[in-house]
């Protein structure tokens, strides 16, 4: 196995950051100790989740926690599952989840996980503010293995400096969680933890978690909602931010209602998010791109991006019709190992807001490709005539600054792990008035709604799906009734 020398300095540096609590309590590391410690936010400012595995059964699940970091004054049960692994050896992980709450919003916390068999060190957070009048900030990247996390370093730093509110891991995990009997996926998340035990760390399902239908990500995440962390959506101050699963459309073995599900789901959930005063960005995040210009010709082709278009043969919806129709801002993807932005754009077409500032007032979606972290599968070298949708991109490795200002004006800022940490792309995406973009409209997001009902209830065979049939490109002539056939009356 490779030895990860950056990893190793990291372990120096964090011993010397001003928010590092590794340096305080632990006890009965012999025994049944917690590791793989992660937070996760519940979309409730006065909850955190933390999630953890120890390599034995354990009857308590327990956390203690509070504002003082020597005495953690709150104790609250948790809960743990015997996670079994597909491979033949069907390795056997506890897990265990609880939920600290009644917290005060936007106040550090300090805790600890485990149960007289063993207990973690003392880890702490910052509780998400409360309300819309605030600037979240978000650390966002995707595709980061347990070997060459080249990223890792810096972005673990830059938590313990207390320079985000929450992290945004878009899909590719560890490469991959299940690899060795999930030995890799344990790696990983030891790796991870001197981040993610600090600061809520959200995740996106990705390509590289489908063996044994994605059950190392359903089981070592924890997020909100009951989709088993497939697709969800949280507000972050005046922020809605939206996940979903790619990969529905990808591994079509594991059946395509979870498509229709999920589709209806997100048609509502953004009509919600549409009709809070208080969202005044949405954010939509998932692991595949719409738009990508890597030699990629499943996922970069532009005209056959089936995710975007949808797989008319199936008559399966695609995406981008929605997003755009319900006024989504921005779209947060990965998969790609490099990072590219896009002009504002929809349907193949470039909207910029003018010439001299194409994101005031954007007439189409910004997208962000954020999946250069790192890992063994190395870049991802790009096409040497990019489309006219591509704006900037660059194989770096390094991570995305994401940073709502307020209603009205939101940042990026690409991070370079090869240039000594320096921003290599910054850009500022404004509106004149808060609210929704200038191409959301009411009548075509209704007509989306009602095609949606439609295909929930969508019959393959025999279905009322009419008009989706039209709208994708394969309508189907009613079936020829056979006149010397008699009719059932
Ligand atoms: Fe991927």
């Amino acid at each position: 196995m490779r030895v990860n020398w950056r990893w190793s300095v990291c372990s120096v540096v964090l011993l010397c950051v001003p928010y590092s609590s590794a340096i305080l309590l632990k006890t009965n590391p012999e025994e049944n100790a917690p590791e793989q410690i992660h937070l996760s936010w519940s979309g409730n400012p006065t909850e955190m989740y933390v999630t953890w595995a120890t390599p034995r059964a354990s009857a308590v699940s327990s956390v203690r926690f509070g504002m003082d970091n020597k005495t953690l004054t709150s104790n609250i049960s948790g809960e743990s599952t015997t996670f079994v692994d597909g491979a033949v050896a069907h390795k056997v992980r506890y897990i265990h989840r609880a939920t600290m709450q009644y917290l005060q919003p936007g106040n550090r916390y300090y805790y600890q996980v485990g149960s007289d068999a063993g207990w973690s060190d003392v880890y702490s957070f910052r509780s998400i503010r409360n309300g819309s009048d605030w600037s979240p900030r978000l650390l966002v990247y995707g595709d980061m293995g347990a070997v060459n996390a080249r990223s890792l370093q810096q972005m673990t730093k830059e938590v313990l400096e207390d320079r985000y509110d929450l992290v945004l891991h878009v899909g590719d995990f560890a490469y991959d969680l299940p690899t060795r009997n999930g030995d890799v996926g344990d790696e990983f998340l030891r790796n991870l933890e001197p981040l993610a035990a600090n600061i809520p760390y959200m995740t996106v399902v990705g390509n590289h978690e489908e063996k044994f239908n994605f059950s190392h990500y359903k089981n070592r995440f924890t997020c909100p909602g009951d989709s088993e962390g497939m697709f969800y959506s949280i507000d972050v101050g005046p922020l809605h931010i939206t996940v979903i699963s790619t990969e529905f459309y990808f591994f079509l073995r594991y059946g395509v209602q979870q498509i229709y599900n999920q589709f209806y789901w997100l048609g509502n959930d953004l009509q919600k998010a549409a009709a809070k005063d208080s969202n005044a960005w949405i954010f939509v995040a998932g692991h595949r791109p719409l738009y990508c210009s890597n030699p990629d010709i499943v996922d970069c082709n532009p005209k056959g991006n089936i995710f975007r278009k949808g797989i008319p043969l199936l008559m399966i919806p695609g995406i981008e019709d929605l997003l755009y129709e319900s006024g989504v801002d921005v779209g947060i993807w990965a998969h790609e190992h490099s990072y590219e932005r896009t002009w504002p754009v929809y349907d193949l077409k470039v909207l910029n807001g003018s010439a001299s500032e194409p994101y005031t007032d954007p007439e189409g979606i910004v997208h962000i490709i954020t999946g250069s972290a790192g890992c063994q599968e190395n870049h991802t070298r790009f096409n040497p005539h990019p489309y006219d949708f591509s704006a900037f991109h660059t194989t770096d490795y390094g991570f995305t600054r994401m940073t709502v200002h307020n209603r009205t004006h939101l940042q990026f800022e690409q991070v370079s792990d090869d240039k000594n940490y320096v921003v290599v792309d910054s850009v500022w995406v404004k509106k004149t008035s808060p609210g929704r973009p200038v191409w959301y409209r009411e009548k075509k997001r209704k007509q989306l709604l009602e095609e949606m009902e439609r295909i929930r209830n969508y019959d393959r065979f025999n279905g009322p799906l009419v008009r989706s049939r039209a709208r994708y490109g394969h309508p189907r002539k009613p079936a020829q009734q056979d006149p010397k056939k008699p009719q059932r009356l």
